[in-house]
Parts: structure tokens; C-alpha cells; sequence
């Protein structure tokens, strides 16, 4: 029951108070990639959503680096390929990038020219969403790209920071949402 698998995902997700700065109420992952039946409860639930809202999607964009753990993974499970949303300076040849800045800092994401082509459908992968700065960067990207964003998934979603907002009109979705 969907119920009871967000519940073990929640007990999976470790709060720590002022990290990485003063202010900032940080949701470790860690967890919940150290327990095998929440590691697969989360995959398994984004594969479902994505198989049953989307019927063809070309690509999963994976971010730089949490979401690295996800897109893998569920691209595997969906039997499509996965292309790299990198910080900056990390891709070869020639690249599109966009500056941004997240609720702890400020960073450049990159994607290789030839990662997607225009028209090509893609889903976006990162671990949490907070004010949403990365996956609008993320979006920028497939958008200098001419790539179609269907959605921009996440396992976590921090709701009083408002990225979903900020990310119109790209729909989000989220595993988990806290305040
Ligand atoms: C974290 C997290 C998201 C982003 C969310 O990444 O993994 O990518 O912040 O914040 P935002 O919505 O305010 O942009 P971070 O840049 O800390 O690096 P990491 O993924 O390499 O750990
Ligand atoms: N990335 C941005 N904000 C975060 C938070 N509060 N916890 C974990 N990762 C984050
Ligand atoms: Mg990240």
C-alpha cells in the first residue's frame, strides 16, 4: 500500500539541523540508500508514476551529483538511456551551461551539446528539490538544447522553499514532501 511505502521511505530521510550552513535544515538520503527495500521502494515508485503518466519518454537526465543515484537507475527500469546534467568543468567537447544559485550557494551545471536532440522527450532526476535552482538551471539547459522537459521528479520535495512555483511550467513531481 502507497501509504505505508512513503512511511518507510520518511523513516529513511535523516534530518540535521545547520548543515551545511547556519539556517539550513538538511535531509540526508543517506539511510535510506543503506536500506535495500527503501532504496528499491523509491525506484520502484517513480518507475510506476513515470510508466503510467508518460507513454514515450527518449531520455532520463540525471543531476549532478544526488541525482546521480536515481536516474541510473530508473533509466535502466524503463529500458531508456541517461544523459548527464554535470557541475561545471566535468564534460568533455562542447557544452551549454547556465549559473544559478541553490539554497546554500551558487554553481554552474553543464550538458554536452549533442546529449539530446531537439523535439527528444526528457525527464529530469535529482534527489530533492529546495528553492529549485538546480532543476531550473536543469531545465535552461534542455531549453538552450530545444529539448521537451516532461517533469521534473524528485524524491524530496522542501515545500515552503517554493520550487515547484519557481519551475512553472514544468510539473514536479515529489516522493516525499516536507514544509
Ligand atoms: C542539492 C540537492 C539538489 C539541490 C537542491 O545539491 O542534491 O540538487 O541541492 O537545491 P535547490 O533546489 O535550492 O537548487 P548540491 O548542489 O548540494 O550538490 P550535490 O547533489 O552534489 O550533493
Ligand atoms: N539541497 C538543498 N537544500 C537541501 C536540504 N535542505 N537538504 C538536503 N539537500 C539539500
Ligand atoms: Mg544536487
Amino acid at each position: 500500500e502507497l501509504g505505508a511505502r512513503r512511511r518507510l521511505l520518511e523513516e529513511r530521510v535523516r534530518p540535521f539541523p545547520d548543515f551545511p550552513c547556519p539556517g539550513v535544515l538538511f535531509r540526508d538520503i543517506t539511510p535510506l540508500l543503506k536500506d535495500p527495500i527503501a532504496f528499491r521502494t523509491v525506484v520502484d515508485l517513480l518507475e510506476a508514476h513515470l510508466k503510467a503518466r508518460y507513454p514515450q519518454i527518449d531520455f532520463i537526465a540525471g543531476l549532478d551529483s544526488r541525482g546521480f543515484l536515481f536516474g541510473p537507475v530508473l533509466a535502466q527500469r524503463l529500458g531508456i538511456g541517461c544523459v548527464l546534467i554535470r557541475k561545471k568543468g566535468k564534460l568533455p567537447g562542447p557544452t551549454e551551461s547556465v549559473s544559478y544559485a541553490l539554497e546554500y550557494g551558487q554553481a554552474e551545471l553543464e550538458i554536452q551539446s549533442d546529449a539530446v536532440e531537439p523535439g527528444e522527450k526528457v525527464v529530469l532526476i535529482d534527489d530533492l528539490l529546495a528553492t529549485g535552482g538546480t532543476m531550473c538551471a536543469a531545465c535552461e539547459l534542455m531549453k538552450k538544447l530545444k529539448a521537451e522537459v516532461l517533469e521534473c521528479a524528485v524524491v524530496i520535495e522542501l515545500k515552503s522553499l517554493k520550487g515547484a512555483e519557481k519551475l512553472k511550467p514544468f510539473p514536479v513531481y515529489s516522493l516525499l514532501q516536507y514544509d
